[in-house]
């Protein structure tokens, strides 16, 4: 029998993995629970179920056997509890919150439900990167070098706000401080700096592209942040992020291992050294992490990036920011977690 699988939050990312879980002949799409039911609706048109406006109605109306959460940053909590409180395994988008005691309320629900969970890291399931991470189990690593760079800001309206989207490091560079975890250990602490190197401020002729914007008002977030890491093994890293309009999106790694260079750019990746190679992220390689969750889901077992996961991951963009607040001084992210993990 098919899973019944429900959304809740069925906005822009929503879309990619409504898509995705349409194409399994064992997903049932069930029902998408959206503040916005006009949202719900649309989704409902496309791939089917029913539409509503709170996630409890669909939690309990429907009675999926798993959901996937695509709401904004600071709409979590209360969703995951409710999914928690009623045994139904989640898949989460990331950032898992923007703070780390709310994270640390839903990893209590999540442990006592004893539910599987996914947090949306997609980049741990590139092909290239599983390559990456086999040549990088045996070497000894020196340093993480990383970047984020986004052409813009993204259009949705609670992006411009380090309270909704907890910022670019919290809402974007996420990814590649999680994928500096999967690949290179843990991080135990950072220092960083942020910039505002521009004006966001609306002029009437200022040009408002529609993928990505130029402009925003108000803008209570830095544009420009670079932090560097200590990881638990010894290795250094960097992280440089920043949202220049009009660039590119440009997003990946350089990590200097013993006999080894490994270049990571998006999913794809090349290494040179003793070796030489390259190895893209694979066909359609963004619905590999919903696709582990629902396998797992189906199989009855723990999926890959559990929320544990995602809090850890957080809390290094947390700490970035407190170090930011402290004059750059370095954060220790393991303080951070103590009691929480
Ligand atoms: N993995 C990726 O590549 C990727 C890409 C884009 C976004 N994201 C993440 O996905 C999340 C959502 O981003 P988005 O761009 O889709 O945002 P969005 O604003 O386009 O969509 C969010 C939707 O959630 C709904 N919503 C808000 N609060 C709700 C609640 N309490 N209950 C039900 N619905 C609610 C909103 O009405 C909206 O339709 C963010 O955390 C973002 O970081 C991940």
């Amino acid at each position: 029998m098919a899973l019944r699988l429900g959304f809740i939050g069925v906005g822009g990312i929503a879309q990619r993995h409504l898509g995705n879980a349409a194409l399994r002949q064992d997903i049932q799409i069930v029902g998408h629970a959206d503040i916005r039911i006009e949202r719900a609706r649309e989704a409902a048109a496309k791939v089917g179920g029913n539409a509503y406006d709170h996630c409890v109605k669909l939690l309990d109306q429907e009675k999926p056997q798993a959901v996937v959460i695509c709401t904004p940053p600071d709409a979590h909590g209360d969703i995951e509890e409710a999914c928690a409180a009623r045994k139904v395994p989640f898949f989460v988008e990331k950032p898992v919150a923007v703070s780390l005691e709310l994270a640390a309320r839903v990893k209590k629900a999540v442990d006592a439900s004893g539910i599987t969970t996914q947090v949306g890291y997609m980049y741990r399931f590139s092909k290239g990167v599983q390559k990456v991470k086999e040549l990088l189990s045996t070497r000894r690593i020196a340093m993480v070098q990383q970047h984020f760079y986004m052409p813009g800001l993204p259009t949705p309206e609670w992006w411009p706000f380090v309270e909704r989207s907890g910022g670019q490091l919290t809402e974007q560079s996420t990814h590649m401080l999680d994928l500096g975890r999967f690949l290179c250990g843990d991080v135990v602490s950072v220092s960083a700096r942020t910039a505002r190197t521009r004006d966001w401020t609306p002029k009437p002729d200022s040009p408002r592209p529609g993928g990505m914007l130029w402009v925003a008002d108000p803008f209570t977030i830095p544009d420009t942040t670079a932090m560097t890491l200590q990881y638990a093994s010894g290795a250094l890293g960097t992280l440089s992020c920043s949202m220049v309009p009009g660039t590119a999106w440009d997003a990946g790694f350089r990590i200097v291992a013993e006999g080894l260079i490994v270049t990571i750019d998006g999913g794809n990746v090349s290494w040179r050294g003793q070796e030489q190679g390259s190895m893209e992220a694979g066909e359609n390689w963004v619905s590999y992490v919903l696709y582990d969750f629902l396998d797992s889901v189906i199989a009855g077992r723990p999926a890959q990036v559990p929320y544990d996961e995602g809090v850890r991951s957080l809390a290094i963009s947390v700490a970035g920011y407190a170090s930011v607040e402290r004059g750059g001084k370095p954060v220790s992210t393991t303080r951070l977690l103590r009691g929480i993990l």
